[in-house]
């Protein structure tokens, strides 16, 4: 029952690796940077690293033959969203293959305000055209957003944002990757949509008083235009793309969107997800 992870290499891929790993799980994990995955993993049994261009269908269907499950983690918009329906289009013919999991997003619908939320809803009705067997992990805003702003925490103790009021339960990245686990271990979770939200719905100044405390002294939240938030995000590396993603986020924020909490985590792992002051403890020398 080996599981191929596309996206592997990512922030959420890499855990989802590891866990499987640690269960005794094949792995094959399909990336375009073989150098990058033997840095991350090193080579641990039970795990095959196969340089794939996963945009080719061919390609991608000889290095699906005989996968039992597979597990994909990128992005929803642009290209990255063009593969995940290659990803899912090549699986679904593919008669070895039992269980396409793939990451999402919480909220996820047509008319979301996050670009986010509308671009997995948009691939979800692609999934359900080709009648591949199917699951999504819909997590909140991962706590390790907030790992975005830490040149600017670093460099003025503030954080801009559009969003000073609007709350949402942040969830830490590795808890997502032990749901994930979960899911493409348990058939009694396929075919099935989870949302996960972290413990407690938070704003942004509320999360940065959580900050403040970790680091002992004052970070501010900086209520910012959307041009200059556009211009901020643009200067500092991040593609327009995803600087409009990250715009379009606040506005659902603003818009209550993710303000709930759900208790699927609970239920899936048996345990509490992580409080967000775990992630900044764990994180804290990124924002020092
Ligand atoms: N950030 C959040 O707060 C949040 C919250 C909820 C849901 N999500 C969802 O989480 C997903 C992103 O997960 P993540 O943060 O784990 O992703 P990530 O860290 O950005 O990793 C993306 C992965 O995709 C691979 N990739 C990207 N473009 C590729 C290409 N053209 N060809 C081959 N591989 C490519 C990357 O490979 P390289 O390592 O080689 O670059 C990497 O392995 C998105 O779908 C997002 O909607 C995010």
């Amino acid at each position: 029952m080996t599981t191929a992870v596309i996206g592997a290499t990512g922030k959420v891929g890499t855990e989802v690796v590891r866990g499987l790993l640690e269960q005794g799980e094949p792995v094959a994990a399909l990336v375009r940077d073989p150098g990058k995955a033997r840095s991350a993993f090193g080579e641990p049994d039970g795990l095959t690293v196969r340089a794939t261009r996963v945009q080719d269908p061919a390609e991608l269907a000889g290095a699906l033959d005989g996968i039992s499950r597979v597990f994909v983690a990128m992005g929803s918009i642009g290209y990255e969203a063009v593969i995940q329906r290659i990803v899912v289009n090549v699986s679904a013919g593919i008669p070895s293959i039992e269980q396409v999991t793939r990451l999402s997003v919480l909220n996820t619908s047509a008319d979301s305000r996050g670009i986010n939320q509308r671009g997995h809803y948009s691939v979800d009705a692609f999934a359900a055209s080709t009648g591949v067997r199917y699951s999504t992990v819909r997590p909140a805003v991962f706590s390790a957003s907030m790992l975005a702003g830490a040149p600017e925490i670093r460099a003025s103790r503030t954080w801009s944002g559009l969003a000073d009021h609007g709350r949402v339960a942040l969830i830490d990245h590795r808890d997502v990757a032990e749901a994930a686990v979960r899911v493409l271990t348990d058939r009694s979770l396929w075919d099935a949509h989870h949302a996960l939200t972290g413990p407690e719905p938070l704003s942004w100044p509320e999360a940065l008083a959580l900050l403040s405390a970790e680091l002992g002294e004052p970070v501010g939240f900086r209520l910012v235009t959307e041009q200059a938030l556009l211009e901020q995000l643009i200067a500092a590396g991040v593609s327009v793309g995803q600087a409009e993603m990250l715009i379009a986020r606040e506005w659902a924020i603003l818009a209550g969107e993710n303000d709930y909490t759900v208790d699927t985590f609970q239920q899936i792992t048996g345990h509490a997800p992580r409080p967000v002051t775990a992630f900044l403890h764990d994180y804290r020398e990124r924002f020092a």
